[in-house]
């Protein structure tokens, strides 16, 4: 069977065939056959907008691999910064490499005094956390002038170095902000996840339960990258007219923060504690399904039409949280909903799985983190996602300014009415 696709346009008969590589052909088939036809594809649903090398995602069997190793080998074998340093290297580093890149991040954990106290301070009593980390993010690229170097290899290293290793400090500033708590600096003799817990927690003497750490960096892993997503896209799209990379970040955090995005642990949570009892679970589907009220929060995925594996892997988590924690009341309910979810034909026939949004806000909140934390807590580890393909985008000849076409549907050429005409 050739491996090529032919395209004829039958308004005048040319045709062209061009090659199916990897399951994908040029769109430049369109622009040889005619410049001025274009392919309307809301959402991107059969566009791939770039080559990539870093994630690879089966959703119709439920795969997910960083620079080919699985999610699940990674999640109970390796540490967060390794994965970091895997996503954005492409291999896993040896040990000299690790002990260099472990005290590179450690020493880049703190931020400008004026970020706290002249941003972070400004913001109104209430403010979300989560906009605070996206204005944060924005901000703190005020302070690196050699960011806009993007050309430069050192200075692209540099950048991605501090946006790594200060996205936590921001993180737990924005929440010690909210509550009204002093900020924790940094303590550069923790583990990544370690210091995010304690610059959160700290309040007099913390010690940090290991499993709670443990817990913490394997969420980190299995958020750290998941290709072409929304906020990953945004990422690549301001990257692509060459901003620096903490603008570029802060409009992937952006992103990020939609509920039909990384907003959704959040709202798995707020849903969870509506529906409020195991015995409003049934009403509450078919209200789902009638459309009345608002969708299965966690379920569904635009790639997965199979469980997603990190789902599968944050389900243990959870259990292990809660040998530390004491259950979450929210979780009865949370499995009474899966129960009758898949088993009933409206998901089934949608395979609407659970996605990994569905269990990780019932552990962050057992972990004692606020619902308005949720988001931030997956937006710290997304930032090394977003900077490989940041990373990778710039080394891609093929890339150009993002720019897409439309289809004009407004009207004709007219000419301006006059107010007394209108
Ligand atoms: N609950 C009920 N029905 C749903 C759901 C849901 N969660 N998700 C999809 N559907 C239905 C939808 O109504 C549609 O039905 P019909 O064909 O009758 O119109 C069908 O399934 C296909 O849905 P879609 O909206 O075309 O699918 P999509 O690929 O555009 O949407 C999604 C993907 C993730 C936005 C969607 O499944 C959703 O809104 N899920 C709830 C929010 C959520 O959990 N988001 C987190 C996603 S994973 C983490 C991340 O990416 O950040």
């Amino acid at each position: 069977m050739p491996e090529t696709i032919t395209i004829t346009d039958d308004r005048t008969g040319k045709q062209i065939t061009v090659p199916i590589t990897d399951g994908v052909f040029p769109a430049s088939a369109v622009r040889e056959l005619d410049p001025s036809l274009y392919i309307y594809d809301p959402a991107y649903m059969q566009t791939a907008a770039c080559k990539s090398s870093i994630t690879y995602l089966d959703g119709d069997n439920g795969v997910l691999r960083y620079r080919g190793y699985p999610i699940e080998q990674l999640a109970a074998k390796s540490t967060y910064l390794e994965v970091a340093y895997l996503l954005l290297n492409g291999e896993l580093p040896d040990a000299a490499q690790l002990a260099t890149w472990t005290y590179e991040v450690t020493n880049h954990t703190y931020i400008h005094e004026n970020m706290r106290k002249r941003f972070v301070d400004g913001f109104h009593y209430d403010a979300h956390p989560m906009g605070m980390f996206v204005s944060s993010l924005a901000a703190l690229g005020t302070f690196y002038n050699d960011a806009k170097d993007i050309d430069d290899k050192a200075s692209r290293d540099k950048q991605i170095l501090r946006l790594i290793a200060k996205t936590p400090t921001l993180a737990s500033m924005a929440y010690r902000f909210s509550a009204g708590l002093p900020f924790v600096y940094p303590d550069n003799d923790l583990s990544f996840p370690g210091n995010f817990l304690n610059m959160m927690w700290k309040v007099g003497e913390y010690n940090i339960d290991p499993r709670l750490e443990r817990a913490m960096d394997v969420l980190f892993i299995l958020h750290a990258d998941h290709e072409q997503n929304c906020g990953t896209t945004a990422m690549r799209i301001v990257g692509s007219s060459h901003a620096d990379p903490y603008t570029s970040a802060a409009a992937a955090a952006s992103a990020l923060y939609g509920p039909l995005h990384g907003g959704a642990n959040e709202a798995v949570v707020r849903m969870l504690t509506d529906i409020g009892h195991i015995d409003n679970v049934p009403a509450f589907i078919e209200e789902v399904k009638g459309g009345k009220g608002s969708r299965l929060m966690g379920f569904g995925h635009r790639v997965y039409k199979n469980y997603d594996p990190r789902a599968t892997i944050i389900k243990k988590t959870a259990y292990d949280v809660f040998e530390v924690t004491g259950k979450n009341p929210l979780l009865d309910i949370a499995l009474k909903l899966e129960e009758t979810a898949l088993s009933d034909p409206y998901f089934v026939d949608r395979k609407l799985y659970p996605n990994v949004d569905f269990y990780s806000g019932l552990i962050y909140q057992a972990m004692g983190f606020p619902v308005s934390m949720f988001t931030v807590l997956f937006a710290i580890p997304r930032t090394v996602g977003w900077l490989a393909h940041w990373q990778e985008l710039l080394g891609d000849k093929d890339q150009k300014i993002s720019r897409p076409r439309q289809w004009y549907t407004g009207v004709e050429a007219r000419d301006y009415t006059p107010m007394a005409g209108r």
